[in-house]
């Protein structure tokens, strides 16, 4: 089958990840770039050796030549690039947070379904090598049933540098950070009936909360603990890992800083090393997120090519962005969040 073309939209802090994965991913490769900033055009482009490149994606759309979008803009121009793609029935990824309301996001799965062309959203999070193994230890039946969960991200790593607009939104942790925290919650232990939530804004000098804690009901009768912080002060930074408790009717599951996983089951426990590769391109601690970005890349490409649904469609990203919209609800009014309410 002949390569796939695509083309990206928004070359800032993390679309470099995202054009070195695209060179490692077998069966596609990116032929146009654009980015309103012509100095990050000028960046990328000369970086990656970019022929064709757009300040204006309407333009870049309009000549055309490529299969698919990459969008990795910040979340304000998501809905109108993500129907621009529709219009022109090519299939878009779109960066997190999907969408500034969940309204804008069923828009945005609505307008690719009417333009039958898929929509994935660049939820990498779960396709990192130790959550993958999480999820590959508890299908192996070795903890039984699961009924409790905890998944943990607490740091005090700076984000601003890199990132500064995250100083200054009104919503900080949880559209950014807990909403890949809710979706491994999801990926992990299924769809979320309710939810409780509360937030804090410890460091003064930014706009939104820096630490949430989530109380999530699943559907399946588990109950897990959501808790996200950039405000905790470790001996040892655990900068970007995720940790994750889980205990079964059988047994128990631990991932714990440093990638170690431990599996307690009826016939003893084992630990192994869960940590990510790290690339050529990659360097750390970003190299567990990078190499999430060149899986799920990957994905895309695999399932274009097959005509597959992605495990982080559109669709299926509603109920995480449901999670992030409930979570800041419960937290302004102190209630129990029905998810199947948000979701109406
Ligand atoms: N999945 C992850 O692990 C991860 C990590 C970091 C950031 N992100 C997400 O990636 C997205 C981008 O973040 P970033 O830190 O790279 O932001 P950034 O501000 O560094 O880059 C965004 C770029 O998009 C360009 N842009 C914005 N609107 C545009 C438009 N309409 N047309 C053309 N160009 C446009 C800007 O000029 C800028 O160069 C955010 O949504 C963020 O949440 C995801």
């Amino acid at each position: 089958m002949a390569e796939l073309r695509g083309a990206l939209i928004g070359c800032g802090f993390f679309a470099i990840n995202q054009m070195h994965a695209w060179r490692d991913v077998q069966g596609a490769r990116i032929v146009a770039i654009c980015d309103r900033d012509p100095e990050r055009l000028k960046l990328v482009g000369d970086q990656f050796g970019m022929e064709r490149r757009y300040a204006d994606a309407a333009a870049m759309f309009a000549d055309g030549g490529f299969d698919f979008v990459d969008i990795a803009t910040t979340v304000a121009s998501h809905r109108a690039l993500v129907e621009m793609a529709a219009s022109y029935k090519i299939p878009a990824i779109c960066q997190k947070p999907f969408a500034t309301t969940l309204s804008d996001a069923k828009a945005m799965v609505a307008a690719c379904a009417e333009a039958g062309v898929p929509l994935m959203v660049h939820e990498n999070f779960r396709w990192q090598t130790p959550i993958q193994a999480v999820k590959a230890a508890l299908q192996s039946g070795a903890i039984g049933e699961p009924f409790w969960g905890r998944f943990s991200f607490r740091s005090g790593y700076d984000v601003f540098s890199g990132q500064p607009y995250l100083a200054e939104g009104e919503r900080f942790i949880i559209e950014d950070l807990g909403i890949h925290t809710l979706d491994i919650a999801r990926f992990i232990l299924g769809d979320v009936a309710s939810l409780t939530a509360r937030t804090k804004r410890v460091n003064p000098k930014i706009k939104g909360e820096d630490v949430a804690t989530i109380l999530l009901d699943h559907e399946n009768g588990a109950t897990s603990i959501v808790d996200v912080s950039y405000a905790s002060k470790l001996a040892t930074e655990p900068f970007p890992e995720t940790l994750i408790e889980l205990d079964g009717t059988k047994g128990s599951i631990r991932l714990s800083q440093g990638y170690r996983l431990e599996v307690n089951g009826p016939d003893g426990a084992t630990v192994s090393d869960a940590s990510p590769q790290l690339l050529s391109w990659a360097s750390r601690p970003w190299h567990n997120i990078q190499e999430s970005v060149l899986a799920i890349q990957q994905h895309w490409t695999d399932r274009l090519a097959d005509g597959g649904e992605t495990s982080t469609s559109g669709a299926d990203n509603l109920k995480t962005f449901a999670l992030v919209e409930a979570a800041y609800e419960s937290a302004a009014s102190r209630r129990v969040v029905d998810i199947g309410a948000t979701l109406k």
